[in-house]
């Protein structure tokens, strides 16, 4: 099994909408951990897995239902420590011998606060200092349990939760009803941190380990084959190009599509970071006429991003075929999209919008895929681009969608338009790292509007192209809020679009969140 060398934690799935923070808090810690579905765990797995600690996730269900999710029961004879959440106490109460009730006046959800019991607990440790002694913590529960388990003591209380905290000190099996992966649980990182000293975990999982690790895996899957990379000017396929190409060097390609939709110099920037400072082999196709002829006319988003994903598809292979003997594809998918594909909460059965990606080419060209980021999480991927040396500016970039400024230049495209938004977004772009707050925003943007609106500029009458200014707060662009720019910030921007940009004279700010809006405008 993959990081054989490292200790590992494994949390078992149970549902819950967070099971994915509890990795995160850990890797945080350092900790190597990988999330199971609890389907996929065996008394076979489990024996191969060997994790030095287990986690049972919340999850939806009830353990009163018979079928209802649980681990298996060998889990409980591996002699590691066990920390259950949610669901996950509820479990692990159900199978040694405790009772959990549902039904009327057991449900809690929303924040509550735990005051201690009176004995002490290392798993504690760090806990109920503050003043009045209690800890904010997150609920959100249906059943509740009844009886704790025998060998179970009572180590926190709150009012809807008699045994919010408990523990068999003895089998180093710890039982919570609230989640302290969530951040309306503002202490909860303490919990995970005494869990896995607790279990013994050294802390080793650095990004520098990780690195060596992925390099020695690429290595070991290649060989001496060849391997084709679809650059796309982002953090992620980025990260992942240098990254191999740090483990084979020259059997490495990459393919950069230009297709025409992109910001104002990015294509430069990439070739140029690319070929001139890591000398990486690079084909950059330049099918931008392709592309923007085949859009032409076309106003309807859904037909615009088909067009796209389409066209990308047979651009990259048609390049992809020119390298003699490539028998790899390497993608930048990271951990999340891992975790979706495989998640039994299902995802949206309504398309939003078809995203754009390469999904559907290794099996349609014959070839293996290379996932060298499969592991990690967004950040994850910037903090092993730092370590490769990628420069913090590139690292630290707001996401760009596949299909480009197509989908941010609503109704028809035009090579004008295209021009007039490149301008004005680089300007905007500008003024928000001149404040400082590039950083502080997930993703900023111009989209140019399909309307020309009248206005007056010196003595003379204008009738130009009206835009609008978008910047979101987001953790995962699942959701998203308007950033809130003070009015000064608005207005100096506006008057500058206005003044640097000839072809706009009308400047909007969007502060639509996401739900009901989405960050892109089509
Ligand atoms: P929406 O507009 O759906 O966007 O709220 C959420 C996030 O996804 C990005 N986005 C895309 N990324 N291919 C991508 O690689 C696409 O087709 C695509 N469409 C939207 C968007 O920029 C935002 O970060």
């Amino acid at each position: 099994m993959e990081n054989a060398q490292h200790d590992r934690l494994l949390i078992i799935d149970f549902g819950s909408q967070v099971t994915q923070l509890i990795a995160r808090r850990l890797r945080e810690l350092n900790v190597y951990c990988e999330i199971h579905p609890y389907q996929n765990v065996t008394d076979a797995f489990l024996a191969d897995f060997a994790p030095k600690a287990v986690i049972f996730s919340g999850g939806p269900d009830s353990v009163t239902r018979e079928g209802s999710p649980r681990p298996p029961k060998s889990v409980y004879d591996l002699g590691v420590p066990i920390l259950g959440i949610c669901y996950g106490q509820q479990v692990m109460m159900h199978d040694l011998g405790g009772k959990v009730v549902s039904g009327e006046g057991t449900a809690e959800f929303g924040r509550a606060y735990v005051s201690p019991a009176d004995e002490r607990l290392s798993f504690l440790n760090g806990w109920f200092m503050d003043g009045d002694g209690r800890e904010q913590v997150w609920m959100s529960h249906g059943d509740h349990v009844a009886e704790i388990a025998p060998g179970f003591s009572v180590y926190g209380t709150s009012p809807g939760a008699p045994f919010a905290i408990t523990a068999d000190v003895d089998r180093r099996f710890y039982a919570v009803q609230f989640h302290p992966e969530v951040h309306h649980t503002p202490n909860g990182k303490t919990l995970y941190e005494n869990f896995v000293r607790e279990a013994g975990f050294s802390g080793d999982w650095t990004m520098g380990a990780y690195r060596e690790e992925a390099i020695r895996k690429i290595r070991e899957q290649v060989g001496d084959k060849k391997v084709i990379c679809g650059l796309s000017g982002g953090v992620d396929s980025s990260v992942a190009a240098v990254l191999i190409h740090e483990a084979i060097g020259d059997q490495l390609t990459c393919v950069f599509v230009d297709h025409g939709l992109l910001r104002q110099n990015e294509a430069e920037e990439v070739v140029a970071m690319f070929r001139d400072n890591y000398n990486i082999q690079l084909i950059h196709a330049d099918e931008s006429e392709l592309f923007l002829g085949e859009l032409d006319g076309q106003s309807d988003p859904e037909t615009k991003r088909k067009i796209i994903g389409k066209l990308f598809i047979d651009v990259f292979q048609k390049h992809a075929d020119t390298i003699d003997g490539a028998e790899f594809l390497a993608q930048g998918t990271l951990y999340p999209d891992v975790i979706e594909s495989v998640s039994f909460s299902g995802g949206p059965s309504v398309t939003i919008k078809s995203h754009h990606n390469v999904g559907g080419l290794p099996e349609k060209m014959g070839l293996k895929l290379v996932e060298p980021l499969r592991e990690l999480f967004k950040d994850e991927v910037r903090a092993l681009g730092r370590e490769l040396g990628l420069p913090d500016s590139f690292i630290g970039r707001h996401p760009f969608p596949g299909p480009g400024l197509a989908i941010r230049c609503p109704g028809e495209i035009t090579r004008e338009k295209l021009e007039i938004l490149r301008k004005a977004d680089a300007v905007y772009i500008d003024q928000i790292r001149k404040h400082g707050l590039y950083d502080e925003i997930w993703q900023a943007f111009v989209a140019i509007l399909p309307v020309r609106t009248v206005g007056v500029m010196g003595d003379g009458r204008t009738y130009d192209y009206a835009c609008a200014l978008r910047a979101v707060t987001s953790v995962d662009g699942m959701t998203a809020d308007y950033y809130p720019f003070s009015h000064d910030f608005l207005g100096e921007t506006a008057t500058r679009i206005i003044n640097e940009v000839k072809g706009i004279n009308r400047v909007t700010y969007d502060v639509t969140s996401k739900p009901p809006g989405t960050i892109e405008w089509e």
